[in-house]
């Protein structure tokens, strides 16, 4: 269904904002679902005004405050900082807070579509918000954090610049759950850890302040671990911090055959 936004009920703002010089009307397409009143998800396309410059968590701003006020996502930053909002934007794992709208219009003045979807692989408790439950649960199960026994320092815990480089870029994750939605490992056999907990063990595997990596590898080399992993790229692909997640992935498990 199409519906344009005068046909549709009021967000909680009421009236709609006037449209900015520049704007072309794109259609919105959201998958939508509540499990109050659907058996399925179904589809709902909105017109949306939108600027290229706009971003596609605006289009989702627009629709929620002034078409239709139920409409359910997670954001928070809308600046890439947070992780809240990754969602399917055109079938591919994208935060909608950096995905601009000149990215997605169609050429030689075509009109546009924008499909949205929540994520795959975790269960969606309302249109764009699923349960990030399991997904911090093997988060958590990997130990990220500074484990450190005994030798309590009398000064901070100096380390090399050397050093820091060696894990330094999957220091940048931000837990938005990209990566491991999009891994088919991660669709299929839903206890695999996946990638975004693999980073993050990685990250503190490889710091030469920490005294836990043998209990992360030790967890990473049971059955849920990283020997699931088939090397298909599609994390990195999906990282928005444009971190190897599979390279990280490959060098867990080289720590792991070489015990580092
Ligand atoms: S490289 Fe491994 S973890 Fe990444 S998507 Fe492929 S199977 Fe999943
Ligand atoms: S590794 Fe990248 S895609 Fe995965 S959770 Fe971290 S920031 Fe998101
Ligand atoms: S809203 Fe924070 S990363 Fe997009």
């Amino acid at each position: 269904m199409t519906a344009t936004v005068s046909e549709e009920k009021a967000g909680s703002r009421g009236d709609l904002p006037p449209v900015p010089d520049g704007a072309v009307t794109v259609t919105l397409k959201i998958l939508r679902f509540n499990a109050e009143v659907d058996s399925e998800p179904r589809w709902e396309s909105f017109n949306v005004p939108a600027l290229p410059t706009d971003r596609v968590l605006n289009l989702l701003h627009y629709v929620k405050w002034y078409v239709d006020g139920t409409l359910t996502f997670r954001r928070s930053c809308a600046h890439g900082i947070c992780g809240s909002d990754a969602m399917q934007i055109n079938g591919v794992n994208r935060l909608g807070c950096k995905v601009l709208v000149k990215d997605l219009m169609s050429g030689g003045g075509k009109p546009t579509t924008i499909t949205v979807a929540p994520i795959k692989g975790l269960p969606v408790h309302k249109d764009l918000l699923v349960d990030m439950e399991p997904f911090m649960e093997a988060f958590k199960a990997v130990k990220p954090f500074l484990i450190t026994y005994g030798n309590e320092p009398t000064r901070e815990r100096i380390q090399s610049a050397h050093d820091r480089e060696r894990f330094d870029d999957t220091t940048k994750c931000i837990l938005c759950a990209c990566c491991t939605t999009s891994c088919p490992v991660f669709w299929n056999e839903g206890s695999y850890f996946g990638p975004a907990a693999i980073v993050n063990a990685h990250r503190f595997i490889f710091d030469s302040r920490d005294e836990g990596a043998e209990e992360r590898l030790d967890i990473l080399n049971d059955a849920e671990g990283v020997w699931r992993c088939r090397t298909t790229f599609n994390c990195t692909d999906a990282c928005p911090r444009g971190i190897q997640v599979t390279k990280a992935i490959q060098e867990v498990k080289r720590a792991l055959l070489f015990r580092r």
